[in-house]
């Protein structure tokens, strides 16, 4: 089963809207063709729109980094869907450890907030991922079982197929400390076979799992010979222009 391949850059609260035009303007001619790989650049919500615009003609895709679960209305300093999905937003990042850890996401929001990405045209990368303590005990793939089956609840098939999910152990985030290959390989497999049990092996082979967690340039390429990884979710080395640019040339 060959699935293309996902390098989604993470910028989380970094840059300032003129500093992402210039990364786009820098980037944007140098980005392989969407049929080899599916290059994405997840920027603060407050500046989507100039990115969307910015990337009209270029084959980078833009992320938005969360979103409220209800389309609109009486919620204030939330971001909507609908109108992430109106500006032409491609992806939405949802459930990320700093999410869960220090703005209280739960699986249960995480999983309306993939009903609500859907609603709105747009496709969610779930992130998962388990703290040190959990990882030390053993009880990583239980964990990381459990939060999969829950950000999937009601999802139809072919929308579960269609998604990404994005494993990133706490441990390895923004850390230096990335997990090995061996590691990697073992969960993204794990993350498949629950995909299986929940829907179907098709739905299991179709699915996307990237790996997130100190992937830079020099050790994406381990990532990308895993059998069950197809792509990576990146923060500090998606922030700049060549090092962003050299991922993708690695997995193209
Ligand atoms: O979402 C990306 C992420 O949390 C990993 O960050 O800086 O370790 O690549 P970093």
């Amino acid at each position: 089963m060959s699935r293309k391949p996902i390098i989604a850059g993470n910028w989380k609260m970094n840059k300032t809207a003129a500093e992402a035009r210039e990364f786009i303007e820098a980037v944007k001619n140098q980005v392989p063709a969407n049929e080899l790989v599916d290059s994405v650049v997840g920027a603060p919500n407050l500046f989507v729109e100039g990115m969307t615009k910015g990337t009209k003609d270029s084959e980078l895709k833009v992320a938005a980094q969360n979103c409220y679960f209800e389309d609109e209305g009486a919620y204030t300093g939330e971001t909507s869907p609908k109108a992430l999905g109106a500006l032409g937003v491609d992806y939405v990042i949802i459930g990320h450890s700093e999410r869960r850890d220090y703005f209280h996401e739960t699986d249960e929001e995480v999983n309306k907030k993939a009903h609500a990405i859907f609603r709105n045209d747009m496709l969610p990368i779930i992130c998962c991922g388990e703290s040190l303590e959990t990882y030390e005990a053993g009880k990583a793939e239980e964990f990381v079982g459990g939060q999969i089956k829950a950000a999937l609840k009601d999802l139809s098939a072919d929308q579960v197929a269609s998604l990404v999910l994005a494993y990133e152990p706490i441990w390895a985030i923004g850390t230096g400390k990335s997990a090995t290959k061996d590691d990697a390989q073992k969960m993204c497999a794990h993350i498949r076979s629950v995909v299986a049990g929940e829907f179907s092996q098709d739905v299991a082979d179709k699915v996307r799992i990237q790996y997130g967690g100190s992937v830079k340039p020099e050790n994406i390429a381990d990532y990308m010979a895993c059998p069950d990884v197809d792509g990576a979710l990146v923060g500090g080395a998606s922030l700049k222009v060549d090092s962003f640019l050299a991922l993708l040339e690695a997995v193209k």
